[in-house]
């Protein structure tokens, strides 16, 4: 027989999910179905003083659920806040976890979930090269995650993503052990969102859907010398695919009216969708440039402090981090992969015909349109950075080699110097 040494397999998570309207009236009755007798609930500040928390409050309740709450959930988290979040589910002595809230609050409850239940110093889970990367030892507690942003997907995914305080970069841990056993999405909770975390968390999914469904391709990758060293990112392929066509198709039609109108029901409904689907594509393909080189930019934040966000300190909006170096990324990675890029701008708008060396101009151009339309900063001028921060940037951008692999092209440290440098402003 014939050995390849590239990956002939593809696996495939496919997440529980319940999806619709209402649907957050559920979460007592599918908590009990798991026996869950008390559970952990995160939300943050903003959101436990809102209805749509005290529904699911009502819900658990009517299934006889206890609840001990934890409304402390940094917005953007760190690894203080994680490990702050950890030593309160350790004390609170549940059986369960609910989440309420955007990936901040949904990444912090997997993180509580998983030091709560293989107590460890906080470096063993943390990817390497600025933790260990050891495997989670065994299975979580049960984790039911109830979105309020249409954004990050967390839901879906068994990432965690926090700010390592003492690198001033962003990092995550990664471990299929960490994927909630059900997502509950319930639009209705993106009624109260501000138009600005739409639009920031919008183009979070928009960048989940367009960099898994341009990743360098699963066959290209080589294949694992033992089954469990496939990477959660395979690369894309045919499952995610489907998932990010739709996810982008969604965007290109709603994410405008989204931002524009909170009373637009069936755009924010399609944009809370689009944000599944992203989750389930980037959970089996895995992001890459932008996702990589956002994780610095929010690092190294100076003093941005963005509308509609209740944070009392600096920070830039994850979906903003990412999307600002999107063009120049278009630009980089087009060469590699022409069709895919062509079709990625057609779904978000671009009209007409684009030849094969035009696809990331038309696609930069796109992504430029629909930033403009929602209020998206204008590069990394405008979120405070200057071209002398472009060698830290750098710095924090090539340690993540785990997302830079997954580009469709190689990316070296001076790549990188000329996408960032290529990102002060889009317009
Ligand atoms: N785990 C993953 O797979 C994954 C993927 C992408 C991003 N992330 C992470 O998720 C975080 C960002 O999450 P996010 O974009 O969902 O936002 P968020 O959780 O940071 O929340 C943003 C703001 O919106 C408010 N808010 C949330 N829901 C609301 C509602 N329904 N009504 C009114 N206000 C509401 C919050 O209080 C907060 O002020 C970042 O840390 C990012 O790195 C994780
Ligand atoms: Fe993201």
């Amino acid at each position: 027989m014939h050995h390849t040494p590239h990956e002939t397999v593809l696996e495939i998570e496919a997440p529980r999910v319940k999806f619709g309207r209402g649907a957050i009236a559920e979460v007592g009755a599918e908590a009990a179905a798991l026996g869950l007798r008390r559970v952990a609930l995160f939300t943050d500040a903003r959101l436990a003083a809102l209805e749509f928390v005290e529904r699911a409050r009502a819900s658990l309740r009517a299934a006889g659920v206890d609840v001990a709450l934890f409304d402390g959930v940094r917005i953007e988290p760190t690894d203080g806040s994680f490990r702050a979040a950890a030593e309160f589910a350790t004390s609170a002595r549940v059986d369960g976890y609910i989440s309420i809230g955007g990936g901040s609050v949904i990444d912090t409850a997997k993180a509580a979930n998983l030091y709560a239940t293989y107590p460890a110093p906080f470096e063993r889970y943390v990817n390497a090269p600025l933790g260990e990367g050891a495997p989670v030892p065994g299975p979580l507690a049960p984790h039911i995650a109830c979105p309020t942003t249409s954004g990050t997907g967390s839901e879906c995914t068994g990432i965690a993503i926090f700010d390592f305080t003492a690198h001033a970069v962003k990092t995550g841990i990664a471990s299929r052990r960490l994927r909630p056993l059900l997502g509950i999405v319930d639009p209705d909770a993106t009624r109260s969102l501000p138009a600005a975390v739409v639009a920031a968390s919008g183009f979070d999914v928009l960048a989940h859907a367009l960099e898994s469904f341009t990743a360098k391709p699963y066959t290209q990758r080589l294949r694992p010398a033992v089954p469990s060293a496939r990477p959660l990112s395979q690369g894309a392929n045919p499952y995610s695919d489907l998932a990010c066509v739709e996810a982008l198709r969604l965007l290109g039609m709603h994410l405008v009216d989204a931002v524009a109108d909170a009373h637009d029901d069936d755009a924010r409904e399609a944009v809370m969708y689009a944000a599944t689907l992203a989750g389930i594509g980037f959970g089996n393909a895995g992001v890459h440039v932008p996702h990589g080189m956002a994780y610095a930019v929010a690092g190294l934040v100076r003093d941005f402090r963005p509308p509609g966000y209740d944070a009392d300190h600096a920070m830039v909006p994850h979906g903003m981090s990412v999307i600002v170096t999107a063009p120049a990324v278009a630009h980089f990675t087009a060469p590699a992969a022409p069709d895919r890029h062509r079709l990625a701008g057609a779904l978000l708008g671009a009209a007409g015909k684009v030849d094969d060396d035009q696809t990331g101009d038309a696609l930069a151009d796109t992504l430029a349109r629909l930033m403009r339309a929602t209020g998206i900063p204008n590069g990394l001028h405008a979120l405070g950075y200057r071209p002398a921060d472009v060698p830290a940037l750098v710095e924090g951008a090539f340690a993540q080699q785990r997302l830079l692999a997954n580009s469709p092209r190689p990316v070296g440290r001076e790549d990188l110097a000329q996408l960032f440098a290529g990102a002060f402003s889009n317009w």
